[in-house]
């Protein structure tokens, strides 16, 4: 029978941390349902002792209480601002192993611990690589929640991201889905944008630029040269780029 695709998360999940975390070292904890099972598996080898001396750093109030139970010693970048390794799952993986990343509303925190690690290992199921950003998931942009319907606005006319619709998230930040009456507010007290495209986005590294460049926006989810590797599972087993 064909593993489900929790199954496949599982595997990324465990191998990630089997292969890349060694005793003594700092580690980035990422967000998601696939960071979940390397949190997981992390956990499992500190309380068995096969690993020992780790401090790990998360990038969400969820992978903190998910570590916290586990009893995974933490920090925060304000301790360690080097990381030896940190593990995220991702939305898109494009052939150049750029990403899109902040499904779960998480990618500001994300996004500032990862590019601190020498090492940024992604995590995904075959369902994650697309042949190009923008079509297979929304983008998310954070903004803040000051006047962020200009914002939003100012983000939908930027020439690289031009034709997108630009739609503020609602509900819980976790979702991309419009599926609630609040505003989803993230961990650090934003709002999120996801913005909808119909075709990959063309220049991926103007579209970064230009978002980031944009007074409002506080980060975006385009990680952009970053990923160290990329390890995939899918129906015929594991694969790794990078
Ligand atoms: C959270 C993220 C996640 O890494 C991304 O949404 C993938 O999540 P999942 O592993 O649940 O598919 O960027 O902000």
């Amino acid at each position: 029978m064909a593993p489900t695709q929790d199954e496949l998360k599982k595997l990324v999940g465990y191998k990630s941390v089997d292969d890349h975390v060694e005793s003594g070292m700092v580690v980035g904890l990422g967000t998601g349902s696939t960071a979940y099972f390397a949190v997981e598996r992390l956990g499992q080898k500190i309380a068995s002792g096969e690993l020992t001396d780790i401090v790990a750093i998360p990038t969400s109030v969820r992978t903190k209480e998910q570590a916290e139970s586990l009893k995974i010693p933490l920090c925060t970048l304000n301790e360690k601002s080097i990381l030896d390794v940190a593990i995220d799952g991702a939305d898109e993986v494009d052939p150049d192993l750029a990403l899109v990343k902040g499904g779960g509303g998480a990618l500001l925190r994300e996004k500032m611990v990862e590019v601190m690690a020498k090492k940024f290992v992604v995590i995904v199921d075959e369902s994650k690589l697309c042949k190009g950003l923008g079509p297979g998931f929304p983008l998310p942009v954070e903004i803040t929640p000051f006047c962020h319907m200009h914002t939003l606005r100012t983000i939908a006319d930027l020439p690289s991201v031009k034709g997108c619709e630009a739609v503020l998230r609602m509900g819980s930040s976790s979702t991309n889905k419009p599926d609630g009456d609040e505003i989803a507010v993230t961990d650090n007290g934003n709002y999120i944008v996801d913005l909808h495209f119909k075709e990959p986005i063309k220049d991926v590294n103007a579209a970064a630029s230009e978002l980031k460049n944009t007074v409002g926006v506080v980060d975006h989810g385009l990680f952009v040269g970053m990923s160290y590797q990329v390890i995939v599972a899918g129906s015929d087993g594991i694969k790794v780029a990078g």
